[in-house]
């Protein structure tokens, strides 16, 4: 099968388009031939070798996907050859920048007609990821404000948009250019980071979804109400403490589950929840997303279609 393969740590360079063993199908698992994978902010890290996981060469990045059932393993009822299906690997297994991936039929859920491959495979880890921080880890109440640091980004375009349908006050931080998309997704305030102090602008959160990191995360702490919610999935600085022990610092697990894929399809469906700003590339530019993606400023996701 063709693949993205990484040889070696390194810039977006070191991603060759080239041939690797197509993936067998062990018990319990599907291989899916992929249409469709999403480029996350962890692929560049794992490619960079700051990521968390130890890489062996070579290695296939992706996390989250869409495709067709092609080969089930032994065990497997759950679906049948030609099936759609999108889905997002177990925490620590990658290999989703190729034209085929094994996986457990388990983390799988079913692609309805009418959402595309690339559309599936773009909200598969950032709904997921947005549905266990303010759902499952955050539990955000109606009538709660929540600010949503980096709401342009992948994770807190859902965000915004499961924050608002739950009833809440959503604020969010963008650049300029940005406001008027946050704002469609939900937001009801934009505070422009670049030109803009939001401690100074926000006070008294129930709860903050920080997708940023860094020193942002040390300043959200300012804006919280004794006893509110930090909310993290972007590191803060390597080494620094939670500056107040009157608030909760929660990390959502992000377990992969059928369950979870099959709530973001329901969001979708109902409306609740719509699509993000999607930019396409083919599989062997996958180069291109990457320097896109590290720089930190796309709008909505990046997905490479595969077929
Ligand atoms: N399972 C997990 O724990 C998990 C899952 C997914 C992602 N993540 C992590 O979450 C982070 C976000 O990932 P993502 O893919 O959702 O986002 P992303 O798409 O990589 O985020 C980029 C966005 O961040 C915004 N941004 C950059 N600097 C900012 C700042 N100082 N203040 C406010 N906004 C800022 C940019 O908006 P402007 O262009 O307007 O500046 C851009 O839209 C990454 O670190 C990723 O590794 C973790």
């Amino acid at each position: 099968m063709k693949a993205i393969i990484l040889s070696r740590h390194g810039g977006p360079e070191v991603l060759r388009y080239g041939d690797a063993p197509d993936p067998v199908a062990g018990p319990g698992e599907v291989v899916v031939d992929i249409h469709a994978a999403s480029v996350n902010a962890a692929d560049y890290k794992v490619r960079n070798g700051g990521g968390i996981y130890d890489t062996t060469f070579p290695h296939i990045l992706g996390r989250d996907f869409s495709g067709v059932v092609s080969a089930l393993g032994a065990g497997v009822s759950a679906f049948s050859p030609g099936d759609a299906v999108f889905g997002v690997t177990d925490r620590g297994i990658e290999g989703a920048y190729a034209e085929k991936l094994a996986i457990s039929a388990a983390l799988l859920a079913r692609k309805p007609d009418r959402l595309g491959h690339v559309e599936a495979a773009a909200v598969a880890l950032a709904g997921l990821t947005a549905l266990w921080a303010i759902e499952d880890t955050g539990r955000l109440q109606r009538g709660e404000t929540v600010l949503i640091q980096g709401g342009a980004g992948g994770v807190a375009g859902f965000a915004i948009q499961l924050a608002k349908h739950l009833g809440a006050q959503v604020i969010t931080t963008a650049s300029a250019a940005n406001h008027d998309y946050v704002r469609q997704l939900g937001a009801d305030r934009a505070i422009d980071y670049r030109n803009e102090d939001f401690t100074t602008l926000v006070s008294d959160c129930d709860m903050v979804f920080d997708t940023v990191g860094d020193e942002v995360q040390l300043r959200s702490f300012k804006v919280l109400r004794p006893g509110g919610r930090l909310v993290w999935i972007a590191p803060a600085p390597v080494g620094s403490h939670p500056p107040r022990t009157d608030v909760d610092v929660l990390r959502p697990p992000v377990t992969r589950d059928r369950a979870h894929l099959e709530r973001i399809l329901h969001l979708l469906e109902s409306g609740a929840v719509r699509l993000p700003a999607i930019t396409r590339y083919a599989l062997a530019d996958a180069a291109e997303a990457h320097r896109v993606s590290e720089s930190r400023h796309l709008r909505g996701k990046l997905v490479l279609e595969v077929r």
